[in-house]
């Protein structure tokens, strides 16, 4: 199978296309032949050694957290999956990833692709919209009604977020890039603020941090976008962040809650996932496709910070 491969840590330049034996499913796992790979923002974390502290890889590495194929092979033990059932996958981050033709994975690491969704949009689904739902559905208390703040609302994450805060009747109120503005509002945003062009005036659509009395701010930026995200809480509300950029905790000065939304790719969060996607809840956002050889491209756009409205899939049906 072709795959992408990196032996050292450092720049997108370590990425190679390689050719390797296919590998074979063992008791428990599953292979899957994949059709697309998402290239999320941990995938160029990871290679360029930035999370040697959380994760210890093992070289050579094939990146890659999201994939979409359909089964090949079924390993001993595995039940209620056959070959030739199409499936999204949530690859291990310390183990073999989803930029290759195959994958073997345990079998609790896949789940039926929505019917609905295109390749590129279920190569897309899963690492987003764990994070989305487990910030939601298991971090933050919710309730219908309540007010939320997004930031990052055009990201592959905040796309999610949006979507299924509208599914849960919030009022919700997110940031992006000027440009985005439509973008975000067509994925069901009630109001949206730029954050590349505040001139710190008197009104909120210049600068969120006029906003007052939301219930839940989440943060997936981090930093001075956390700093500036106490003051719109009512007191008493809740700050969830997604680790970004390194932040000072104020919960204590504002009389705010501030609580790390832990994930993980739990079974339970995967199938409510793909339950919400087939339903027509959540749509992924994939801002455009490349071969599997353009791997090293994707990061590059990643790490220029030229990745807006979802992720990047690489596709490995195009014969590269
Ligand atoms: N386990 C975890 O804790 C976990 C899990 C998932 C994600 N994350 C983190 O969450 C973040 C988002 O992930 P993602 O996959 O959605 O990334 P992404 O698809 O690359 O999107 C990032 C978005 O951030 C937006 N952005 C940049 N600066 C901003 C600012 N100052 N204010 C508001 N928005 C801003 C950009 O919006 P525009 O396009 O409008 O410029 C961009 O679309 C990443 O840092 C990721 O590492 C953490």
């Amino acid at each position: 199978m072709k795959a992408i491969q990196y032996s050292r840590y450092g720049s997108p330049d370590v990425l190679e296309l390689v050719t390797l034996d296919d590998p074979v499913a063992g008791p428990n796992e599953v292979r899957v032949r994949l059709k697309a790979a998402g290239v999320s923002p941990i995938d160029a974390k990871l290679r360029s050694g930035a999370l040697q502290a959380h994760f210890s890889l093992t070289f050579p590495k094939i990146p890659g957290r999201d994939g979409v194929g359909v089964i090949d092979q079924i390993g001993e033990g595995v039940v209620g999956l056959f070959i030739g059932d199409e499936v999204c996958v949530a690859a291990d981050p310390t183990r073999s990833g989803t930029y290759a033709e195959a994958i073997v994975c345990a079998s609790s690491r896949v789940v039926k692709k929505p019917p609905n969704l295109s390749t590129s949009h279920a190569a897309a689904l899963l690492q987003p919209g764990v994070s989305a739902w487990i910030s939601m559905c298991r971090t933050a208390m919710l309730s219908e009604g309540m007010s939320v703040l997004i930031h990052g609302g055009a990201g592959a994450v905040g796309c999610q977020m949006i979507q299924l805060a509208r599914h849960l009747r919030l009022n919700v109120t997110t940031t992006c890039r000027a440009q985005n503005i439509d973008y975000v509002l067509g994925l069901g945003a009630h109001r949206a603020v730029a954050y590349d062009c505040y001139d710190y005036g008197d009104d909120y659509r210049d600068d969120f941090s006029l906003l007052r009395h939301i219930d839940v701010v989440f943060d997936l930026i981090g930093g001075e976008t956390h700093a500036r995200s106490y003051q719109v809480l009512k007191a008493g509300g809740q700050l969830v962040y997604l680790s970004a950029t390194p932040f000072e905790n104020q919960a204590e000065k504002y009389g705010v809650s501030v609580t790390r939304a832990m994930i993980s790719d739990a079974p339970e969060a995967l199938h409510a996932v793909a339950q919400l996607a087939g339903e027509g809840v959540l749509m992924p956002g994939v801002m455009a496709t490349l071969p599997l050889a353009a791997a090293a491209d994707a990061h590059r756009q990643f790490e220029a910070g030229q990745i807006t409205r979802g992720r990047i899939v690489l596709n490995m049906e195009d014969g590269s």
